[in-house]
């Protein structure tokens, strides 16, 4: 049977060769079996341009082996050795603002390079004809991080590389020019080579040039993964991946970098001052299955404290388990660390780790060995489906373009919506998928559009064919309004959805900033009104005052065998947005556990169901029958849970939902 993997970053070039003899024993106590190894060590196995050192590599690479740790591989190209940037200083990432990017840390490289390139070619050449078939090789770890620390760069080999992107995407500047309306203020091309990389400028900058910018340096980091990808491929069968950092990377498309990996792996790291942070947790690990179609990996969290934050916060006991258990829950199927050690040198020496500084005679330490032991029991939740009959959408392309400058409001803002809508749900114990708009909708009970500025009319028809077919859809204020060029769909707003909603926008009547409006329901909304006109849609609930009092607040309109409802303003779980969800849910007939307080995470993955308590108060969850997969103890009915503790129910029997 296949287990859930276990591990971290390990680090071992950072310690003496004794203390790799106690890391692996430690290891075997703590059920780790996969460590991610090399991520940054470049300068060490290549100490100067084309002479290497993989003694030390070879030596732990063959003791993790005989100790039964199998080894995730890095090509260490996120950190560059200081004898390269020296002799290629024309490497270093230009900013934005035309800031050029010094060394003495990792990072802050041009991706499209080179220099650059070709020393990431000939490093992993010679570590993946070394490795490729080494039996502790069970994956490759390409790069780290792809995009942090400067996800864009504007020096001039950027500039001429966006020159050949357009011109392989356009063919001919008059397509361009039509595409991105630069009739507008005349910013007309006659050439690709008269078009600048968008950096600092007076405000205005063509929104259409700033989104391909955008999509054209996500491509670029594409463009050095595949370049290490194919050579290890030439000596390697090993799958391959690279850790996303969703959601809080906007730069990467990890849609688009999805189909390039074999397996999805994501970092994630709390927001510790976060009110709720444990919900930001599911989000990310909803979205990224989402962006893996299916399980994925966690390949970093940390077990207690980052250093990195305003005030590094420790976790509190049993905190890094329900957020080890949450990911797993929610799709992972390998929770791993960064890092096994912590270190005493360097900028992450305040980072926790699996083995502190204090040793095994922690409170961290102990808890690392015990879920350790608790994930040997779950492993039939490998390679399980995570049960969703809702979905959310996202777009990092809207995303963009929401919050590129000159917006009706700045309180538009992409994750406060969905976040809203998601948090939301969450409190309602509805497990969500996160879905591209033009992905295939069947088989979900409903969708909902939160945040859809930019929607394409691939998009838009895709939405309208759901919603036809039996879908039930909810959309925020602000959707399908622009193209992937950011221009305005025809006619009046919203563009791209005027025929599923019902409905017309005459005008937009942002709010003013900490300012509220009433609604006949009773509910409360924020930052944005409208002048909704009906075109067939139903009023559900009215503005009771602010400038569109007495017009429609929400609305359904039914098409097809579906309906799309419309909501204009924002509403919050406290003011409206639950009992709307709550009606919503209910005529979809998605099934949701009843009895359970709002804070407990309630997800069902295989044949289990985990619950998570994060509550400082002892819970009983109701209507559940079945037996502890992690200590065998039956439940008859109901399931009592510690004070932030977790049960994993191999489900035998429920009750059934209410009103069935
Ligand atoms: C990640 C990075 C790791 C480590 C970690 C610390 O972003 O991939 O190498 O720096 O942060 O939290």
């Amino acid at each position: 049977m296949r287990t859930i993997r276990y591990g971290g970053d390990y680090n071992p070039e950072q310690w003496p060769e004794e203390v790799w003899h106690e890391d692996v024993r430690l290891m075997r106590e703590a059920g780790v079996d996969l460590v991610s190894l090399g991520v940054f060590n470049w300068g060490i196995v290549e100490p100067a341009p084309g002479e290497y050192d993989f003694g030390g590599l070879d030596r732990i690479i063959d003791l993790l082996h005989a100790n039964g740790v199998g080894v995730d591989l890095g090509t260490p190209t996120a950190s560059p050795p200081a004898w390269l940037r020296r002799a290629h200083p024309e490497i270093r990432l230009v900013d934005s603002d035309g800031r050029t990017m010094s060394g003495g840390t990792r990072h802050g490289v041009c991706p499209s390079a080179p220099a650059f390139r070709e020393a990431c070619a000939s490093i992993v050449e010679r570590l993946a004809a070394r490795y490729g078939a080494h039996p502790a090789v069970e994956l490759w770890h390409i790069h780290n991080e792809f995009g942090w620390g400067g996800a864009e760069c504007y020096c001039p080999v950027s500039e001429r590389a966006f020159h050949r992107w357009l011109e392989s995407e356009y063919g001919d500047i008059d397509r361009l020019n039509e595409a991105w309306g630069t009739a507008f203020w005349g910013l007309v091309y006659r050439s690709f080579d008269q078009i600048e990389a968008p950096g600092a400028a007076p405000p205005g900058v063509n929104p259409a040039l700033q989104l391909d910018w955008r999509r054209f340096s996500n491509d670029e980091h594409i463009a050095g993964y595949r370049i290490q990808r194919e050579i290890i491929a030439r000596y390697s069968e090993v799958p391959a991946t690279t850790n996303f950092m969703v959601p809080n990377c906007k730069e990467m498309d990890y849609f688009r970098w999805a189909r390039e990996v074999d397996v999805v792996s994501n970092n994630h790291y709390l927001v510790a001052e976060r009110p709720e942070n444990h919900i930001e947790l599911s989000m990310s690990a909803d979205l990224t299955r989402g962006v893996a179609g299916g399980p994925w990996m966690l390949m970093e969290h940390s077990t207690s404290a980052v250093n990195w934050q305003p005030r590094n916060l420790a976790k509190r006991p049993g905190e890094m388990r329900r957020n080890s258990l949450a990911h797993l829950a929610r799709g992972a199927d390998g929770l791993l660390f960064f890092q096994w050690r912590a270190s005493r040198t360097g900028a992450e020496k305040f980072h926790s780790a699996m083995v502190p500084h204090g040793g095994t005679d922690t409170r961290v330490w102990r808890e690392v060995a015990s879920l350790g032991r608790d994930l040997k029991q779950l492993s039939e939740a490998v390679d399980s489906e995570v049960a969703a009959e809702v979905a959310i959408l996202w777009d990092w392309e809207s995303w963009w373009a929401l919050e590129l400058e000159w917006r009706p409001s700045v309180d538009l803002r992409f994750r406060e919506r969905v976040e809203a809508y998601y948090v939301s749900l969450w409190k309602q114990h509805v497990t969500v998928d996160f879905v591209h708009p033009e992905a295939d909708l069947r088989g979900y009970k409903l969708v909902v559009a939160p945040s859809s500025y930019l929607l394409t009319d691939a998009g838009a028809k895709n939405l309208r064919g759901y919603v036809e077919d039996g879908g039930r859809l909810v959309v925020s204020y602000f959707s399908g309004i622009v193209d992937e060029y950011d221009v305005v769909h025809p006619g009046a707003h919203p563009g791209a959805l005027r025929e599923t909603l019902g409905l017309w926008i005459e005008e937009f009547h942002p709010v003013a900033e900490g300012a509220s409006l009433a609604l006949d329901s009773g509910a409360v909304g924020r930052i944005w009104s409208e002048h909704v006109r009906l075109e067939g849609a139903e009023v559900l609930a009215a503005f009771a005052d602010g400038p569109d009092a007495g017009r429609p607040a929400l609305t359904r309109n039914r098409l097809g065998r579906g309906d799309a409802w419309y909501v204009a303003t924002a509403l919050d779980d406290a003011t409206g947005l639950r009992n709307l969800l709550a009606d919503v849910l209910d005529s979809s007939g998605v099934h949701r556990p009843t009895g359970a307080p709002e804070q407990v995470e309630i997800v069902d993955r295989g044949g289990l169901r985990f619950l998570i308590n994060h509550t400082g108060e002892y819970v009983a969850v109701p209507g559940l029958w079945g037996i502890d997969a992690l200590d065998g103890t039956p439940y008859d009915g109901e399931v009592p849970i510690a004070a932030g503790g977790v049960a994993v129910v191999r489900i035998t029997e429920e009750a059934p939902p209410q009103g069935t």
